[in-house]
């Protein structure tokens, strides 16, 4: 079934065509875009989501589809119906895709027979790739280039639990750019080269080029926490000195949803570096592009 589950689903043609079509969508501001008005898309999200929910059912109601919400907390999950047995009475409902954020994986063995294409908005600390779409498409734009070559990602902050950074690391890693890890230790990611992880700002010694900052996902996390967040607002926050320490030109990223004063500060989030709205602009558009595309046909590029 031709669903966006990780970014490993994608090849470079695919990534192409969906930066191509969403630039295309922000130049024609989607005019003309509503012809497709019988079109139906489910949301299916189980877990909290303001940028996400909002861009996607933004860009569908745009492109003229109808955006169904699942309401979870008054569904029959309620009543003990599992998330399999919901899923597959929904997809028996046959809406033209469904775009799910679930606390646990999207795998195969819960999509087994959904022959709905699904957009994983989200599972887990596992994958959020159009989040990663967004992100990258945001720094080609700013950089106006085509790959991220010859350029350092920095992603501070609680990197082993974030869905985002694994899915974003992956894009820009795919776009050539180098990744590098700021965090206290619990927060660093395994099976990564040890030269690009970092325990404090102060040793980082090479250029970085764009810092993306995370917030802590206390959620999933059931231990203790390595610090409290004043402590690690001293230690990790991104702040303007911090962005001043990469330099002029260090552009800044954020997911959202920002804890300010734990791991940024309002003034690096309204610095001129800052492109955290810009990610959220593009959101719409590049989640625009992969709906029509998978909707439409989504046939692989090789
Ligand atoms: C993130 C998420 O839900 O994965 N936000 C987002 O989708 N923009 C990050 C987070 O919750 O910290």
């Amino acid at each position: 079934m031709n669903h966006l589950l990780s970014i490993d689903d994608l090849s470079q043609g695919d990534i192409n065509r969906l930066f191509f079509r969403a630039r295309q969508l922000k130049k024609a501001r989607f005019s003309r875009e509503s012809e497709k008005p019988n079109r139906v898309i489910f949301g299916l999200f189980l877990e909290p989501s303001t940028r996400t929910r909002m861009s996607f059912e933004s860009a569908a109601s745009r492109l003229g589809f109808r955006w169904i919400n699942f309401d979870a907390s008054f569904s029959s999950l309620k009543k003990g119906e599992s998330i399999r047995d919901t899923l597959l009475n929904l997809a028996a409902m046959e809406p033209d895709l469904m775009v799910m954020r679930h606390y646990e994986v999207l795998d195969d063995a819960l999509l087994a027979g959904i022959e709905i294409p699904v957009i994983n908005a989200g599972d887990s600390s596992r994958e959020h790739p159009t989040q990663a779409l967004l992100d990258c498409f945001t720094l080609l734009e700013a950089f106006n280039t085509d790959d991220l070559r010859g350029r350092t990602l920095a992603i501070v902050g609680d990197v082993v639990h974030s869905r985002v950074a694994r899915s974003t690391a992956k894009l820009a890693e795919r776009l050539k750019a180098r990744v590098i890890y700021i965090a206290p230790l619990p927060f660093l990611p395994t099976g990564v080269p040890r030269e690009n992880c970092y325990k404090c700002f102060e040793s980082v010694e090479e250029g970085v080029d764009m810092v993306m900052a995370l917030r802590t996902q206390k959620e999933r996390i059931f231990g203790s926490l390595p610090m409290c967040d004043g402590e690690y607002y001293q230690k990790f926050g991104v702040t303007k000195k911090v962005l001043n320490q990469f330099g002029e030109d260090c552009l800044l990223l954020h997911p959202g949803p920002a804890n300010i004063g734990v791991e940024i500060d309002e003034m690096a989030m309204l610095d001129k570096r800052s492109l955290i709205l810009t990610q959220v602009k593009n959101g719409v558009f590049v989640r625009a592009s992969v709906m029509e595309w998978l909707m439409n046909t989504g046939d692989r590029c090789g």
